[in-house]
């Protein structure tokens, strides 16, 4: 069965979509770049006698575990054609003694559910959480001790409680042949003692920084200065997002310098955007912007990036492309108007 989402209002573009698979997330993964030294060293110090998906579509992520770990394998699906014996995971998971749940369960947002046109089929599951894969993770939080997950990497900026997370592993590598959605694993110990400053975050191999650290890191706009975003006329344009190519990243520069047509600017503008900043004389502007680009750049370093939204898969050179929020922007350019650094 088919519905249509709408794509763009003003061309009248509708894209196909297959109602069961959204509804039931039915994305496999694929491969093995999951399984990073701290996701196997994870599950192989817990020794579990069972690596169970509650959530196990094709059964290709047990799989991948149980050659690399060893083990029985379980798993549990609502849809029949699968093969594995029937449950619905997102009212509620079985307990298993000795288990290690690992698992890709779905994912979808509430709002995204309505913007697909499958809302009726999911909305019962939007009591607690607005995302289908949040409510997955508690119910695999109940049923075991031990969970390793295949999730969206926005939950790192998400109020999702962390307690019990071990670690956040960011996968650049697309695991899946059907979605680019930019995605991490976590590990979730429930038994031991929640970590003092929250899970390590990792970028596949790479320890980066604690949760704790990342929110430090994040800046906050303190509202003292009259910065208008999305002004027409305004002097400074950003380019919010990384372009696909590597060679345009996130930037502040001068509107001229951006091909952008203004009259394109809307209120609703989140990928470019010109600015204005009233009480700076035209004489600073480019301080101004140099500052803010020292500043994006010294931020992105030391969070390898982290603290910015994933936005639409990788550059072709494979990193992962980001989006900074406007109020992160604001942030930035109020520490660039003072001549701060980060
Ligand atoms: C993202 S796929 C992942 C499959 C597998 N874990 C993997 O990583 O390849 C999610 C799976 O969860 C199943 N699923 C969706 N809603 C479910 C529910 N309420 N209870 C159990 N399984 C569900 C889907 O049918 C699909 O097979």
């Amino acid at each position: 069965m088919c519905a249509r989402m709408l794509i763009s209002r003003e061309k009248g573009r509708f894209k196909e979509i297959d109602v069961v698979k959204t509804s039931l997330g039915q994305f496999q993964t694929r491969g093995e770049a999951w399984l990073t030294p701290v996701v196997l060293e994870f599950i192989r110090s817990r020794q579990p006698a069972i690596l169970f998906d509650p959530f196990a579509g094709h059964g290709d992520l047990l799989r991948a575990a149980r050659t690399a770990v060893g083990g029985k394998i379980k798993g549990l699906d609502i849809d029949p054609r699968t093969g594995w014996a029937h449950n619905d995971s997102l009212d509620h998971i079985p307990k298993l003694d000795d288990a290690l749940i690992v698992t890709n369960p779905p994912y979808l947002a509430e709002h995204s559910a309505r913007r697909k046109g499958v809302h009726a089929n999911v909305a019962r599951h939007y009591k607690q959480r607005r995302d289908l894969y949040q409510l997955a993770l508690d119910r695999c939080q109940a049923a075991c001790p031990y969970t390793v997950a295949i999730v969206p990497e926005t939950i790192i900026n998400s109020a999702y409680p962390k307690t019990h997370f071990t670690s956040i592993t960011v996968l650049e590598q697309n695991p899946f042949d059907d979605t680019d959605c930019p995605v991490c694993v976590v590990c979730i110990d429930r038994q031991i003692a929640p970590p003092q400053n929250g899970p390590m975050l990792y970028v596949g191999e790479r320890p980066i920084l604690s949760l704790a650290a990342l929110e430090r890191a994040r800046l906050c706009s303190r509202k003292d200065k009259r910065i208008i975003f999305n002004a027409q006329s305004g002097r400074i344009a950003l380019r919010a997002v990384d372009l696909p190519g590597g060679d345009k990243p996130i930037a502040f520069m001068r509107r001229e310098e951006s091909d952008y047509p203004s009259e394109k600017i809307k209120i609703s503008s989140r990928l470019i955007t010109f600015i204005e900043l009233q009480d700076v004389p035209d004489s600073r502007t480019d301080a101004v912007i140099a500052n803010a680009n020292r500043l994006l750049a010294t931020h992105r370093k030391k969070t390898a990036d982290l603290a910015l939204s994933p936005f639409k898969g990788n550059t072709k050179a494979g990193k992962r492309r980001r989006r900074l929020d406007y109020r992160t922007a604001r942030a930035i350019l109020e520490r660039a108007i003072d001549d701060e650094s980060v």
